[in-house]
């Protein structure tokens, strides 16, 4: 008996195993280096899944967003950090702290993330929320362009969106911020309402007015809310996989379900290409690409991306009535097909119900799994390659002392060259105050 998941490993054909194999980048070198000091106390507020970005590049600059200790019990500061990359190595980290706004909250909810306008260089944050109005701070534009870096280049904290006055900013949790390389856009999107009763938006800024509008209010609960998994741009086209919650209660999550937007998030269209108006709710047609009864899993904000070929990937942790978690890879084709299978590979352990949620990331035609085992503390990086039709999964580097979701920065991978690229990894050690540190893990990749 215990042979048994040996054996389904080994199922591939020897040809399509060793094509898969042939092809997989590996990690040629790895660098840690420290943002600061972990927050004091049992919340969580660095390294939450629903960060869509804590850390992301822009121009020959790499950003991280965090919050840092002030030495007192639950008061805590936000900073920025900078360095500027030079291929795939990089200087040091130039740190900046907010004083003036004190994080007093003790709910990992209230995570901070990090967007920048492609078209004008401007630097937009947004963080604390659970279910409270609206906070942000943005920059001039031009911020991110390597000018000077310190806090009086950023607004006071607003509660609006300079533009879009009416809002609504409230109850207000989950911002995330996704920029569209095609048309110098900012996406800002976050949940209004509350579990199990709320409604997704979509806010853009314009790069060249420098002000927000209101897109759509893209997913309306009806007595229930959507939670994301990410919203992922590729060639002007916009991507969204999400579960629905029909209550407070994680066990009331189910379903997988998808939509893209072509343009910027007015209107969208389902699995099919079937045009669905400007949202969805729980009784739009065809926007269900898998049935997942409740009780399957948690299944909400866990990894997105979508890969160079167009290929909407998702990552998933699900017992499907088994009560064994596992972790589950769908994709769907660029001709629309869905898939998925369970993610086979030695030595991983097994997914949790509700522990420490992972990422994908893309980069030249393989994909990316950065998983965090639940109880060794160890985060794994898998690949996978589309020859293999992603079925075949290698262990490329695992490091450990993580307790954190790990946040994968997309436009650094993105930027690759020469043979390299760079994965860049947002983590928070395990560990006791002060020990535990925020850090980021530099992975070199080649092919
Ligand atoms: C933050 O908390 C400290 C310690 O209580 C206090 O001295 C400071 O005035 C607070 N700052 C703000 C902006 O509220
Ligand atoms: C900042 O960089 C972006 C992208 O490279 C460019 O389009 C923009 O003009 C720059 N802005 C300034 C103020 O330098
Ligand atoms: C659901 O959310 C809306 C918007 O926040 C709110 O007006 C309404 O009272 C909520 N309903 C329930 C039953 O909580
Ligand atoms: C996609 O699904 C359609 C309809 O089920 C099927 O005819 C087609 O062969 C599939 N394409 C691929 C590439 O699997
Ligand atoms: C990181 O790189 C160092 C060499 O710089 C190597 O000794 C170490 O084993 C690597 N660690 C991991 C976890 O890959």
């Amino acid at each position: 008996m215990p042979a048994k998941p040996r054996a389904r490993a080994s199922v591939p054909l020897p040809i399509l195993l060793f094509a898969a194999l042939a092809t997989a980048l590996s990690v040629i070198s790895n660098q840690t280096t420290i943002l600061g000091i972990d927050p004091q106390g049992s919340a969580r507020l660095n390294g939450e899944s629903f960060q869509q970005s804590p850390l992301i590049t822009f121009a020959s600059y790499q950003y991280a967003a965090f919050y840092t200790s002030t030495g007192i019990y639950a008061i805590n500061h936000i900073s920025l950090a900078r360095r500027q990359l030079h291929g795939v190595s990089a200087s040091n980290w130039d740190i900046i702290t907010f004083t003036d706004y004190n994080q007093t909250t003790l709910d990992g909810h209230n995570t901070i993330s990090l967007g920048i306008s492609p078209g004008d260089g401007s630097i937009h944050i947004s963080f604390d929320h659970h279910d409270v109005p609206l906070n942000y701070r943005h920059t001039s534009p031009g911020a991110a362009n390597g000018s000077a870096w310190s806090t009086s280049v950023f607004s006071p904290v607003l509660h609006s969106l300079p533009g879009a006055s009416d809002g609504p900013y409230t109850p207000l949790t989950y911002p995330r911020f996704e920029p569209n390389p095609s048309t110098g856009e900012l996406l800002f999107e976050f949940r209004i309402g509350q579990s199990g009763n709320g409604s997704s938006y979509i806010y853009t800024y314009n790069p060249t007015l420098h002000s927000w509008t209101q897109t759509s209010e893209y997913l309306r609960g009806s007595n229930n809310n959507a939670y994301i998994n990410s919203l992922d741009y590729l060639d002007n086209k916009i991507h969204a996989t999400w579960t629905w919650r029909e209550t407070p209660d994680v066990v009331t999550n189910h379903d997988l379900c998808y939509i893209y937007s072509s343009d910027g998030g007015k209107s969208w269209r389902n699995s099919a290409g079937a045009d669905i108006g400007t949202f969805a709710t729980p009784y739009t047609a065809g926007v269900t690409v898998f049935n997942i009864p409740q009780n399957s899993g948690i299944l909400n904000q866990e990894g997105q991306t979508v890969d160079q070929e167009g290929r909407v990937h998702v990552l998933n942790r699900e017992n499907h009535g088994t009560g064994e978690y596992r972790w589950w890879h769908y994709w769907r084709s660029a001709e629309g097909n869905w898939t998925r299978n369970a993610i086979i590979v030695d030595g991983l352990g097994q997914a949790t119900a509700t522990g420490f949620r992972g990422k994908l990331a893309a980069v030249k035609g393989e994909l990316i799994a950065v998983i965090p085992e639940q109880v060794s503390g160890e985060i794994k990086v898998l690949i996978s390659t589309a020859e293999g039709g992603f079925k075949v999964w290698k262990e490329v580097w695992r490091g450990d002392g993580f307790a954190v979701d790990p946040g994968v920065d997309k436009q650094r991978l993105r930027m690759g060259g020469n043979g390299k690229w760079v994965l860049s990894l947002f983590a928070r050690q395990d560990g006791g105050y002060p020990q535990r540190k925020v850090v980021v893990v530099d992975l070199v990749l080649a092919d």
